[in-house]
């Protein structure tokens, strides 16, 4: 954009968007930042255009930023500014996360680590050997599935309101990992098998934005019947704390979690690629819970 100049003199580390003002990001990392007394700075950067990104990238590069992250819109946009990506931001198209490491950037995607984080810190749970089944296709879903498949579950049942997006995710996953893959639709009844598939998971993941504020009351599946106690129900949306899937999920007796967790663990996976130093999982969980 013409006369566009981007000031990246106040920080080493942004994160990107647009928008960018709501996110948490920078209270999060800069609580872990101060806590390791490190000489980082971290900003947010609204790129107004998708034009836009190859002047920043430019200035990233000059300048020597350290590290970003990257958020709606330009996940999948910031790509081809990029020198190399890791196996997992390859497999997803979406990068989340930028290291610039002596004028080489990476990208990064660390949505489905940070899931996993959450589920260990948060709950003791392990994937590994686990039925998990997970209610949507779309990039998050990807970037979980990916993660899952990485650490060895039994088995992926993918349902989806649009039976031909979970079937492309089915089909590129099956190109690189051997467990079993299902898939199914969300408007199933009591006699499908996706109800059979839903009974047997260990784990299930709602992973769509259906029942995201202001739509609280809004539920991805038609019934959640099926819950029985033993099962892990787990949303990945933190706005409000708890949706309406994990309300039902809950008074059926399941173990659930919510999104807090996963925003703060794809933070801290950020973090240790930034400065390859462990970050505070729990201050970061803190700093979204409570600023
Ligand atoms: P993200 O990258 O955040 O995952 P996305 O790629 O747009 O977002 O994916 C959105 C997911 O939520 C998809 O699985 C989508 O289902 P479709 O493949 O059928 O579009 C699902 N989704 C979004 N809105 C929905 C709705 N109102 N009812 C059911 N599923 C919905």
């Amino acid at each position: 954009m013409a006369g566009m100049n981007f000031d990246l003199s106040s920080a080493s580390l942004f994160v990107i968007g647009n928008p960018v003002h709501h996110s948490v990001s920078p209270q999060m990392h800069q609580a872990v930042i101060d806590e390791l007394g490190l000489p980082l700075s971290y900003a947010a950067l609204k790129i107004p255009a998708p034009d836009d990104l190859k002047l920043f990238f430019d200035a990233v590069r000059e300048v020597g930023i350290r590290g970003l992250n990257v958020t709606v819109p330009y996940k999948e946009a910031v790509i081809p500014y990029l020198d190399r990506l890791d196996e997992a931001a390859a497999r997803c198209g979406a990068v989340n996360t930028v290291v610039n490491q002596d004028g080489v950037l990476s990208g990064y995607n660390t949505d489905g680590l940070g899931l996993l984080k959450s589920l260990e810190e948060d709950l003791g749970l392990t994937v590994f050997a686990k039925n998990v089944l997970v209610i949507g296709a779309g990039g998050a879903a990807r970037g979980i599935i990916d993660a899952l498949c990485r650490a060895q579950v039994s088995s992926v049942v993918i349902l989806n309101r649009t039976l031909s997006n979970a079937q492309t995710l089915q089909y590129d996953m099956e190109a690189h990992y051997k467990n079993p893959f299902y898939v199914g639709s969300t408007t199933f009844t009591r006699t499908s098998e996706e109800w059979q598939w839903l009974q047997n998971a260990d784990i299930i993941i709602q992973t769509t934005s259906v029942g995201l504020a202001p739509d609280e009351d809004s539920c991805p599946v038609p019934s959640l019947e099926w819950v029985r106690p033993g099962q892990y129900c787990i949303d990945i949306i933190y706005k409000p704390l708890e949706t309406a899937f994990l309300k039902q999920a809950k008074a059926q007796g399941a173990t659930t979690l919510n999104g807090v967790g996963m925003l703060a663990g794809q933070g801290a996976a950020a973090f240790e690629l930034f400065t390859g130093k462990p970050a505070n999982y729990q201050l970061m969980k803190g700093v979204i819970l409570h600023g």
